[in-house]
């Protein structure tokens, strides 16, 4: 039986303190297994019971609505007699779930605005690849076709002719260049660095074995699109070796933003290399160290690997950039 509640619980609870006293822990919490009608525990029992009572999850007010709840419990001993019993201290989540639930509801309904421009995005990227890369492509099949069918050698191929397929050629390479520039979610434009590195993120949880994690801190203002761009291009690539080459179980992406610098700390736990090495061997080296580290020295910054196999590989970036 309860024999006494403070105000916060009495007011929380809907009962006076009259009414709360002499009712029963089920009349709090609904059933309770290890509760029973006798008047005194032992002390074995009581622990049993408060074992139950903090697994509850919710309580019951007096006007009948069910709160969730976290609830801990600890058993007493009166100095006096040896009496026991039992201490319960609640605390009502109600407030924090609805928070919970909306944010949850939000993040929903971006997820949804984010799929919508990545469709738009494919539809676009797709339609420059069939309309603008495609018939440049079938213009130049053409031309060559025309002038291959007239002339057994190289003599009569006209130089207006080779100048103006040439043309088309180059025409063609920048449009792809261009499309590949698109290629940059629209999602990091509309949305911002920390969502589109969030997509990235999640979409390497989806497709690989290794547990990709990212963290921003400080994070709320968008900054110098070019520098987001940049900033994205260098999780993309770095997301790219982790799976390629790191074989790692954990990458933890981290991203925070102080006064006078954004930091970007890119770590794995996979097999890690030699930056030595790889920066003097050119023929094995790959363009995508080099063109992050290209990146952050543009924009003034510093780039630094530390890389071991005991403890995988480490990307620091500091790049200057002034809180506005
Ligand atoms: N996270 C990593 N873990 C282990 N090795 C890595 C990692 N990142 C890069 N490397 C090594 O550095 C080399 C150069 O990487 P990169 O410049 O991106 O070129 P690429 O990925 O095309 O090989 C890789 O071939 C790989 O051996
Ligand atoms: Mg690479």
């Amino acid at each position: 039986k309860i024999r006494s509640a403070n105000k916060a619980a009495l007011e929380l609870l809907g009962y006076t303190e009259a009414e709360m006293k002499g009712m029963r822990l089920p009349d709090l919490f609904g059933k309770i297994p290890e509760f029973s009608e006798q008047e005194h525990y032992t002390g074995e029992e009581l622990a049993k019971l408060r074992s139950s009572i903090i697994k509850q999850k919710q309580f019951l007010t007096k006007s009948g609505r069910i709160n969730p709840a976290s609830v801990s419990c600890s058993v007493l001993k009166s100095e006096k007699d040896g009496t026991e019993g039992l201490i319960i201290v609640g605390h009502d989540l109600t407030e924090q779930y609805d928070i919970e639930n909306k944010l949850d509801h939000l993040r929903k309904e971006r997820l949804i605005a984010i799929n919508e421009a990545q469709e738009e995005e494919r539809i676009r990227i797709a339609t420059d690849l069939h309309d603008g890369l495609g018939q440049m492509l079938t213009a130049i099949s053409y031309a060559i076709q025309e002038f291959g069918g007239e002339s057994d050698n190289e003599e009569e191929i006209k130089p207006e002719v080779t100048a103006s397929i040439q043309k088309q050629i180059d025409a063609a390479i920048r449009e792809a260049k261009s499309i590949a520039h698109d290629l940059i979610p629209i999602v990091l434009k509309d949305f911002g660095l920390i969502v589109a590195i969030e997509n990235l993120i999640r979409k390497a949880n989806e497709l690989y074995d290794t547990k990709f994690q990212f963290n921003a801190f400080d994070f709320n203002e968008r900054i110098d699109p070019k520098l987001e761009k940049a900033l994205y291009r260098i999780c993309q690539e770095s997301v790219n070796n982790i799976i390629k080459h790191a074989r790692a179980k954990n990458a933890m992406f981290q991203i925070l933003r102080q006064n006078q610098a954004i930091v970007l700390v890119i770590e794995d736990d996979g097999g890690g290399f030699d930056p030595e090495f790889k920066g003097k061997d050119t023929n094995n080296a790959g363009i995508g160290l080099i063109s992050m580290k290209e990146r952050v020295i543009a924009f003034d910054g510093t780039f630094t690997i530390n890389s071991s196999p005991d403890f995988g590989t480490e990307i620091i970036i500091e790049i200057p950039c002034r809180k506005s």
